[in-house]
C-alpha cells in the first residue's frame, strides 16, 4: 500500500473526500498524516475523526520560510510518503520544498489553469462575467500554479451568481477529482516527467486528461 500524506491550512472538504475514497477503497492507498499550518484548521479535526495522526506547524514557531520547510520535510518524511497531496494548502512552498518532493507532489487550484493563478480565483471569475470556471489537478513544480496540468473539471457560470454559489459548484467537481487524480498515482499509472503528466505511458496534454478540444 502507498502511504500518502495531506497537507492542508483550512475546512479539509477535499481531504475528507480523499479519507472517504480511501474508506471506500476506492484509492488504493494509506493516508497516514495530515499536517496543517494553521492551527485552528477544521481539517484537523477531521482526520483525528478518521483516526489518521494530525499535526500543526504554524509560521511563528520558525525563524524563516525555509527553516519552517526544513522541519516540514523532517516530519512529513517520518511517514515515508510515496505522495504527498496539497488540499486547500495556502503556504508557499520552498523551492528546497518542491524540489524534494518532485514528482509526488500533488495540488489542486480552484480555476481552469492557466487562467487565473494565484488567489481570489472565483472573484475574478465573476467579475469578469465568464461563462465557465472550474477547478484543476496539477503536479507541483517551481512554478506557482504552473506545472503540469493532470485533470480539470468545468462548472458553468449562472446570471446572479455569488462567489458562495460558484465556490460550492466548483468544489463539489474538486471532491471527484481529486480522489481520482490520488488512485491514479498510488495505482502507479500516473506520473511526472520531463515536465509532462503521463497517464498510462500517454503524454497528456496542456489541459490534462479528457479535455474537450
Ligand atoms: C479548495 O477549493 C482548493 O481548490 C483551494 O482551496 C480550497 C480548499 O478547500 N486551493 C487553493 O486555492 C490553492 N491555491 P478545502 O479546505 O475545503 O479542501
Amino acid at each position: 500500500m502507498k502511504n500518502i500524506v495531506v497537507l492542508i491550512s483550512g475546512n479539509g472538504s477535499n481531504l475528507q473526500a480523499i479519507i472517504d475514497a480511501c474508506e471506500q477503497k476506492k484509492i488504493n492507498g494509506t493516508l497516514r498524516a495530515v499536517f496543517s499550518n494553521k492551527a485552528d484548521a477544521f481539517g484537523l479535526e477531521r482526520a483525528r475523526e478518521a483516526t489518521i495522526p494530525a499535526h500543526a506547524l504554524t509560521a511563528d514557531q520558525f525563524a524563516s520560510r525555509d527553516a519552517f520547510d526544513r522541519e516540514l520535510m523532517l516530519e512529513i518524511d517520518a511517514y515515508a510518503p510515496d505522495l504527498v497531496v496539497l488540499a486547500g494548502y495556502m503556504r508557499i512552498l520552498s523551492p528546497a520544498f518542491v524540489s524534494h518532493y518532485a514528482g509526488r507532489l500533488l495540488n489542486i487550484h480552484p480555476s481552469l489553469l492557466p487562467k487565473y493563478p494565484g488567489l481570489h480565483t472565483h472573484r475574478q471569475v465573476l467579475e469578469n462575467g465568464d461563462e465557465e470556471h472550474g477547478t484543476t489537478v496539477h503536479f507541483v513544480t517551481d512554478e506557482l500554479d504552473g506545472g503540469p496540468v493532470i485533470l480539470q473539471a468545468k462548472v458553468p457560470v449562472f446570471d446572479g451568481d455569488t462567489e458562495e454559489e460558484i465556490t460550492a459548484r466548483v468544489q463539489a467537481q474538486e471532491h471527484a477529482i481529486y480522489p481520482l487524480v490520488v488512485s491514479w498515482f498510488v495505482e502507479g499509472r500516473l506520473k511526472m516527467e520531463n515536465n509532462a503528466a503521463w497517464l498510462d505511458g500517454v503524454c497528456l496534454p496542456p489541459q490534462g486528461y479528457a479535455a474537450d478540444e
